[in-house]
Order: C-alpha cells, then sequence, then structure tokens
C-alpha cells in the first residue's frame, strides 16, 4: 500500500490554492505533477556537474557522461531490457513513434502492406504511421472496440494477414482507461512476423513493465506522464532491428567516422540520439524511476485501481443517469482513468465549472478523436489519477459534481468557448 500522506509531502503544488480551494490535480493523463527530489537532481546536475556528454575528457564532461549513461541503465532496468544500449533518449512519446515509423517504416513498408491500428489510439501512435501509409501507399486498417470499451480481439485473425508488417496499439487508452491483453496481440502479430510497437505512454507510469516478458518489438514512453520532467522519452526497441536502422535525424553523436564521401553510423544508442541529449532530462527522468520504484508499481496500481473502483461506485450512487461514464465497467481491466460527460452540459463548461472548486481535469478529445466519433461524443471529461490522489478528492469531485449538476439548466445557456487545444 503506498503511504499517500507522506507521498504528498514530496509534492509542494499540491498545497497550492486554485480558486480558493486547495488544488485536486486530476489531469496526470495530460502530465503528472513532479516531487521534490526529482527537481533538486535537475537541479544538483546543473548547479554541480553540468557540461556536454561525450565530447570532453574533461572531469565535468566525464561526470556528465556517467550520470546520462547512468540514467539509460536505470531505464533499461525498470523495463527490463536486455541493455541500456537498446534504450533511446527521444522528446516524448511521440517522436518516440515517429522515429519508429519514419525509419523502420519507410525501411521496411511498400504498396500493398497492411498497418493494423486500433480505434482507440491516441493520435500520436496513429497519425506517424498513417502518414507512412499514404508515402508507400500500404493500407490502414483499425481494430475496433466493444461497447464496453475493450479491443475487440476476436476480430484480430481476420484482421491480420500475411500482408501485415505492424501492429500499434496503445498498451493503455488514454480515454477509456482501458488496460489491453498486451500479449495477445503480440502473439497474434508474431504469428504472421509482423512487427508489434507498443504506445506506453499510460501504461509504464502505472504498471509494470517487462519488454522481455510482453515480447513487443519497440515500446514509447514520456518520461512528463511519470513525475520526471518534460521533454525527454523513451524509444526502447529490439537490438537486432535498432541495428538495422539509419538514424532518423542525423548529425554530431549519431557517427563513428565520416569522411567527404562516407559515414559509418554510431552503436546504440548513440545512432539515435543526435546532436546534444536532454541530459538533465534523463538525470530527472532516471530520479523519477528511482521514486516510483520505491514506491513499487504493484502498490501504484493497486492504489489507483482502489481510486477507480471508489470513483465508479461513487458516480453510480451519487450521480446516477446524471453522468455517462465510458470505458470498461471491469476495473481489472481498467487503469485510474474515468472520462465522463455530464448529461446536458458540454464538456468544457463541465471542466471550467469544476476549476472554480479547484479541481484540475482534462476536457475535449484527449488527442483521440477517432475514439470519440466511436463513442458517438464530441469530447469528454477526464480524471486521471497518480500516486498522490485520494479519496477524499474524489469525494470533492463528487461534491462539485453535484452542485454543477444542480444549476446546469443554468450553465448550459452559458455560452462554450470552442477551443481548439490541438488535441
Ligand atoms: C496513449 C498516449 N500515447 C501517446 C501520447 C503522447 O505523449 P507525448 O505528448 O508525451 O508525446 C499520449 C499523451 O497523452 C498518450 O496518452
Amino acid at each position: 500500500m503506498l503511504d499517500v500522506r507522506k507521498i504528498r509531502e514530496d509534492f509542494p503544488i499540491l498545497d497550492r490554492e486554485v480558486n480558493g480551494h486547495k488544488l485536486i490535480y486530476f489531469d496526470n493523463a495530460a502530465t503528472t505533477q513532479r516531487p521534490r527530489q526529482v527537481v533538486e537532481a535537475i537541479a544538483e546536475f546543473y548547479l554541480k556537474h553540468n557540461a556536454n556528454v561525450h565530447r570532453g575528457f574533461h572531469t565535468l564532461s566525464q561526470e556528465a557522461s556517467q550520470l546520462f549513461e547512468e540514467a539509460h541503465e536505470v531505464i533499461a532496468r525498470f523495463i527490463n531490457a536486455y541493455s541500456w544500449e537498446e534504450v533511446i533518449q527521444v522528446a516524448n512519446t511521440t517522436e518516440a513513434i515517429n522515429i519508429v515509423a519514419q525509419t523502420w517504416g519507410m525501411k521496411n513498408l511498400s504498396e500493398g502492406d497492411e498497418i493494423l491500428l486500433t480505434v482507440m489510439d491516441h493520435h500520436s501512435n496513429m497519425l506517424p504511421w498513417r502518414v507512412v501509409a499514404k508515402r508507400v501507399d500500404a493500407r490502414v486498417k483499425y481494430l475496433d472496440i466493444t461497447d464496453d470499451g475493450l479491443l475487440k480481439y476476436e476480430d484480430l485473425s481476420d484482421l491480420i494477414t500475411e500482408r501485415t508488417k505492424v501492429v500499434a496499439f496503445p498498451m493503455m487508452s488514454n480515454v477509456l482507461g482501458t488496460m489491453n491483453d498486451v500479449k495477445r496481440i503480440v502473439k497474434e502479430a508474431h504469428s504472421v512476423g509482423a512487427v508489434v510497437v507498443a504506445d506506453g505512454a499510460q501504461w509504464v507510469p502505472h504498471a509494470p513493465t517487462d519488454v522481455r516478458d510482453l515480447g513487443v518489438d519497440f515500446l514509447a514512453f514520456s518520461g512528463h506522464k511519470m513525475l520526471g520532467p518534460t521533454g525527454v522519452g523513451i524509444l526502447w526497441g529490439r537490438r537486432d532491428i535498432l541495428e538495422s536502422l539509419e538514424p532518423f535525424k542525423c548529425g554530431g553523436d549519431t557517427i563513428k567516422d565520416v569522411t567527404l564521401d562516407s559515414v559509418v553510423w554510431h552503436d546504440l544508442p548513440w545512432r539515435f540520439e543526435a546532436g546534444t541529449p536532454n541530459i538533465a532530462g534523463m538525470v530527472g527522468l532516471a530520479e523519477a524511476v528511482r521514486y516510483i520504484q520505491r514506491l513499487g508499481l504493484e502498490n501504484v496500481l493497486q492504489h489507483e485501481k482502489e481510486l477507480l473502483i471508489y470513483t465508479l461506485r461513487r458516480f453510480e450512487e451519487e450521480l446516477g443517469d446524471e453522468v455517462t461514464i465510458y470505458g470498461p465497467k471491469d476495473p481489472a481491466v481498467r487503469g485510474g482513468i474515468v472520462s465522463f460527460n455530464v448529461d446536458g452540459l458540454h464538456h468544457h463548461t463541465v471542466g471550467k465549472a469544476l476549476d472554480l472548486f479547484g479541481i484540475a481535469v482534462r476536457t475535449g478529445g484527449h488527442c483521440a478523436h477517432p475514439l470519440h466519433y466511436r463513442l458517438g461524443v464530441k469530447g469528454t471529461v477526464r480524471a486521471s489519477y497518480y500516486v498522490y490522489n485520494t479519496v477524499e478528492e474524489v469525494d470533492k469531485l463528487v461534491e462539485a459534481l453535484k452542485t454543477v449538476i444542480s444549476v446546469k439548466e443554468r450553465l448550459a445557456k452559458e455560452p462554450v468557448e470552442e477551443v481548439c487545444t490541438g488535441g
């Protein structure tokens, strides 16, 4: 079990007041908060060790290089990679998937090949493949969801054919909270020799991830969704595949040697880390990983599931038909994400109203517009949990929603700002 009260002491931002109320931060699927330890590790790097990596024999450069390489190792152990060299520092999940699509995809896909995605994909998983498909004239197919928000696994055997070259999907939906059966998808994809790209943006921060056990070929995730800094993410890939690829971006650090008419690419992971990397970001991410490991990912997941179960129960008991909740009813296949709509109110209206109670939720299409079209709605309100959230905060959400519902006729008349969030 997590000692949430103690954890909260590491997050000074949670003491903030917003609109006269203590902040309740339920926007963790977008980005989490950072504990003191992570901020301090980054500050210490800049204040005591800052230098560029891999380019100098002076002491500071050696120290910076060591911290940077250690960070790769910490992250490799976290996901049980075979080696730290398979761990590539990128900016975020979006960049990681774009790299795979532009390198592996452009090299291996051709006319008539098939790419299998899912209806619940985040745009960051869906669009990079669609762009490549258009260029090479490949065909994109989608695995649909059931009305309960689960992938229709029974359709896999029809959708995956001898022409399927890649299957890319979110391990956990950022809207429905569905935790997908990764191994089942891997098994079907590998039966025809397709490569599996797992979007771990919402899974890796919340549940144990073991790339060897899962059997995926690529895994992408973001530091900022797991207590780490923004601007740093990870692409993990199977060594033999990574070694067969040329860099997506090239320049400094990506080479072993260059003459005026030849280039020898560097070993992994440097081949894919072009230019000065996000050194401080990796130092911060490694600290975030250590923090999560101290808590234990099994405990993190259990805590979030408890909040989920509590929310689903309280919503049903207290809000009834006034609220529609999306995603699986069975918490066994779901993480700590609750997307919903209040009957008769625009999602943005609800989000703005909750902010008046100091409650931060996300509203909109959550970078998953096709999924929302599939659900038959334009957007949803999303509460997403992490290690510092409490049942008392969920109670406050329920009370705030009751107040919102009690004045909903008046709220429904208020003009809705149709903000384009790009998401
Ligand atoms: C499932 C999923 N995939 C990919 C992303 C993209 O992450 P990033 O914006 O860090 O690149 C997100 C972000 O919300 C996500 O939830």
